[in-house]
């Protein structure tokens, strides 16, 4: 038996819209394993941005227990979120997100200076971008690229810091499907490579597919649809 890398027991999460209570998640359970490639579907307002939130130590649960490489995280303060977010975690969003003023090669070094303050390893920056083929653009700037080369950019700055976790929230979502292809090639490369257990989120059935382990989250409520 292994331990699972990733553990809801019982979750909640609702938002006050107006004076209403809007639920987001409702009774989630899940228990993933280091390395599963783990895709999400579900329709708008579903609740799989809120499931990601909560991975990411972005927010809270209101109830429940969300128990990330063996810590209780719900139980977590402000500031141990905000470590386990540099140090444990790597995000790879639908805009991409790159800091436009910075070059490629320095977008990829900003989650080590976050996490270090001061020391950089300049050897895993470089091999890193050679790992999703950009060395030869490190310095370039994200204008200059194109959707699928800052996705890629993207993809090497989230794995930069050894992350546990890799999460995605519609990561192709911006792409042609040929590049989207690369893309989740990359990921799920990524998840054998270095054990890391990729979390994505795609409205996409042909990408979803890809993954060994398939959900489905709907009015809050995540079903496992894993063959
Ligand atoms: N900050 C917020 N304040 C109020 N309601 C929110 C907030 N964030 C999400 N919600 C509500 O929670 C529910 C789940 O939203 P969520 O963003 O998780 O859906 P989603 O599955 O990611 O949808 P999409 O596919 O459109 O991105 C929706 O009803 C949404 O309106
Ligand atoms: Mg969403």
């Amino acid at each position: 038996m292994t331990t699972p890398i990733i553990q809801f027991i019982d979750v909640y999460k609702s938002y006050q819209s107006g004076s209403q209570p809007v639920t987001a998640l409702e009774a989630v359970n899940l228990s993933l394993d280091a390395g599963d490639f783990v895709t999400i579907m579900g329709p708008s307002g579903g609740g799989k941005t809120t499931l990601l939130n909560l991975l990411a130590g972005l927010d809270l649960p209101d109830k429940g227990q969300i128990i990330l490489n063996g810590r209780k995280v719900s139980d977590f303060s402000d500031h141990e979120l905000t470590l386990l977010r540099r140090k444990e975690i790597g995000f790879v969003f639908q805009f991409f997100n790159l800091m436009p003023t910075l070059t490629v090669m320095e977008n990829v070094e900003l989650p080590l200076l976050l996490a270090h303050s001061s020391r950089t390893d300049g050897e895993r920056i470089k091999t890193l971008l050679d790992y999703v083929g950009l060395w030869h653009r490190a310095s370039s700037f994200p204008a200059e690229l194109s959707g699928g080369e800052m996705q890629r950019v993207a993809i090497a700055r989230a794995l930069v810091h050894q992350p546990v976790i890799l999460l995605a929230d519609e990561p192709t979502g911006n792409l042609d499907s040929e590049n989207g292809l690369k893309i989740i090639d990359l990921m799920r490369k990524a998840a054998t490579d270095f054990k890391t257990t990729v979390v994505m989120v795609t409205h996409n059935p042909q990408v979803a597919a890809i993954g060994n382990r398939h959900f489905e989250i709907r009015d809050g409520k995540l079903t496992d649809q894993t063959a």
